[in-house]
């Protein structure tokens, strides 16, 4: 496969800083960030409530532009991309999962997994999201609405789709952090069933230690400040502020 990116991390953060304006004042989320992390790595972000996990996120996906730093997933430089280019770049290699799920409440737990195949063209979508359905234990849940799940099930529904079009980097917001033991035991069997079978790179905010220890890697954000942390060291104390 001739692939210019092929060497090069398939995320490259640097210099990264965000703030949010607030009424008379600014709040800073990230400081001066700096990550790389190669294709096939499996990475958790641990930190405290309020230290900047979501706003990485949303920063990784383009949902959200940074005051200065640079991001690049991919090979792509996120500043060089419209509204449509983050669109195509997320609907083609990355999955996100957020921790509100944001499914369309309208449309049933088959047609919201289906929705980024239709939306990007691709054949079989519904075929392709009862698979992923069934997948994530979902098999008998197919036609049911948002509403008519539990929040487990509707966090399976968002995994779900998350997955169905078999992105390069998947981010995941607290995915197990609505789930039971048993649930939450297999939705990270199956991720990292994706990450050893299909190579596909994992960024987890996660409070969940066993999802930590079974990472490549453990990073804790502080107050906006990124170190990179021993995977014992960060495990312990990965609770929830
Ligand atoms: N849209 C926003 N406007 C203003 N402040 C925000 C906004 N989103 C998040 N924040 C603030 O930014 C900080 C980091 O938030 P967040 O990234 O959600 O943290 P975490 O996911 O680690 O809990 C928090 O202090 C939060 O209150
Ligand atoms: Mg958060």
């Amino acid at each position: 496969m001739a692939d210019s990116t092929r060497s090069e991390p398939l995320v490259q953060i640097q210099g990264l800083s965000m703030s949010y304006a607030l009424a008379a004042s600014r709040i800073e989320v990230l400081r001066d960030v700096d990550l790389q992390i190669q294709a096939g790595q499996s990475v958790a972000i641990a930190g405290p409530s309020g230290s900047g996990k979501t706003s990485l996120l949303l920063l990784l996906c383009g949902l959200d532009k940074p005051v200065s730093g640079s991001i690049r997933v991919a090979g792509t430089d996120l500043s060089t991309l419209d509204a449509n280019g983050l669109a195509d770049l997320r609907r083609s290699a990355v999955g996100i999962v957020f921790q509100s799920f944001h499914l369309l409440p309208s449309l049933s737990a088959i047609d919201n997994v289906a929705l980024p195949l239709q939306l990007a063209d691709q054949p079989d979508a519904h075929t392709r999201a009862e698979e992923q359905l069934r997948r994530v234990g979902l098999g008998e849940r197919l036609h049911h609405y948002p509403s008519q799940l539990s929040g487990g099930e509707q966090q399976r529904v968002a995994i779900a789709r998350a997955l169905v079009h078999r992105p390069r980097l998947l981010l995941a917001d607290e995915p197990t952090g609505n789930l039971d033991d048993h649930t939450a035991e297999s939705i990270r069997d199956l991720l990292f069933a994706l990450n050893r079978e299909s190579g596909t790179t994992l960024v987890l905010v996660t409070h969940d230690m066993e999802f930590a220890a079974r990472c490549d890697r453990v990073l804790r954000l502080h107050d906006g400040v990124l170190h990179e942390a021993p995977a014992a060291a960060a495990t312990a104390d990965a609770l929830p502020a």
